[in-house]
């Protein structure tokens, strides 16, 4: 159950301060039972709240929620109708895929981004789950349509994870990596992922999902779930409204989508190389059964990761290649 009477109490209670049962019952007009659903609704997407006898319900971090106002005024542009904000959806590269499958997106300017504050079955790589409890990190995806089809996407997800490694540094972060082929890492632990996805594909052009999560401040409830050394901005010393961080990731990955489209990721090979965090390391590449061992050398113009064994050196290429430091 998400509605607006639940919208509404997290709007009232985003700011931190103590609500009553019976305060928040007044403005909404139910029972103060009736606001004990809403709480516990907000409480399963994830929203780490508690409540005082005697002072009522509080969050354990105040949130500035996303507004689509406020990112689009912080982008300029006049571009508005390019960027939607939803509270509560399944995936929100599922739900630009609808909109393709639907044929909304037909006459859109590429870049059409959509962000949520929780989603219920967010999706990783590989069939993994995307943690995604409410106001806790960013959860977006934008739609691009590529019009010399799939070839031109050879290494789009290296080139996203530039635009938010860059976008991140112009933020405060220090420390950044890239693990090929999309993963954002802050002192080594996974900070930001990236879901590209095809949708649609006509004859020539193509239909592009890039989703990506970048964990903020996630609640401890979360992250006893996940199964992989993960850190989030607040581990790096930066608090800022997460409306700015997504305005400023936003406009770094138009920006390099735009140059994408024109040059490919050739454009892109020497800008990798510099936050590549396994150059000049040993790594085992692991595509399907098979191992590959080797130092990694960096990225190809195509984006393919290139390995030295024995002398030789290899480039591979392909979406079930994973990476790993040797022991
Ligand atoms: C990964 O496994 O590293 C990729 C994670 C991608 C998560 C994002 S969150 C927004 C978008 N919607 C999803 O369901 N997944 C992506």
């Amino acid at each position: 159950m998400f509605n607006a009477t639940t919208q509404k109490i997290l709007s009232t209670m985003a700011a931190g301060q103590f609500c009553s049962g019976e305060e928040l019952g007044q403005l909404c007009g139910i029972s103060r039972a009736a606001i004990g659903k809403h709480i516990q609704a907000l409480q399963q997407l994830g929203l780490d709240i508690y409540s005082v006898t005697g002072k009522g319900y509080r969050l354990a971090t105040p949130i500035t929620l996303l507004q689509q106002g406020e990112i689009s005024r912080l982008l300029g542009d006049n571009i508005e109708h390019q960027v939607a904000v939803e509270t509560v959806v399944g995936s929100t590269n599922e739900l630009i895929k609808d909109k393709i499958k639907q044929g909304e997106l037909i006459s859109a300017a590429s870049g059409y981004t959509v962000f949520a504050e929780a989603q219920t079955a967010g999706r990783g790589r590989r069939g993994r789950t995307w943690a995604s409890p409410l106001g806790a990190s960013l959860y977006f995806s934008m739609h691009w349509r590529f019009e010399q089809g799939i070839s031109a996407t050879m290494g789009l997800s290296l080139a996203v994870g530039i635009a938010l490694s860059e976008a991140l540094v112009e933020l405060g972060v220090n420390e950044l990596g890239l693990k090929w082929p999309n993963d954002v890492y802050y002192q080594g632990r996974k900070l930001a992922g990236i879901l590209i996805e095809l949708e649609g594909q006509g004859s020539d052009s193509c239909d592009i999902v890039i989703g990506v999560g970048i964990n903020v401040q996630l609640p401890d409830s979360v992250t006893e779930q996940i199964d992989q050394p993960f850190a989030d901005l607040a581990q790096t010393g930066i608090n800022l409204d997460r409306n700015v961080i997504a305005a400023t990731i936003l406009r770094h990955l138009m920006q390099v989508m735009n140059t994408f489209e024109q040059r490919g990721f050739s454009a892109f090979v020497e800008r990798w190389n510099v936050v590549d965090c396994f150059v000049g390391t040993p790594v085992n590449l692991l595509i399907g059964q098979r191992t590959i061992s080797g130092i990694s050398r960096g990225v190809d113009a195509q984006g393919g990761i290139v390995v030295e064994s024995d002398g030789e050196q290899q480039t591979y290429y392909g979406g079930e290649i994973s990476l790993r430091k040797q022991q």
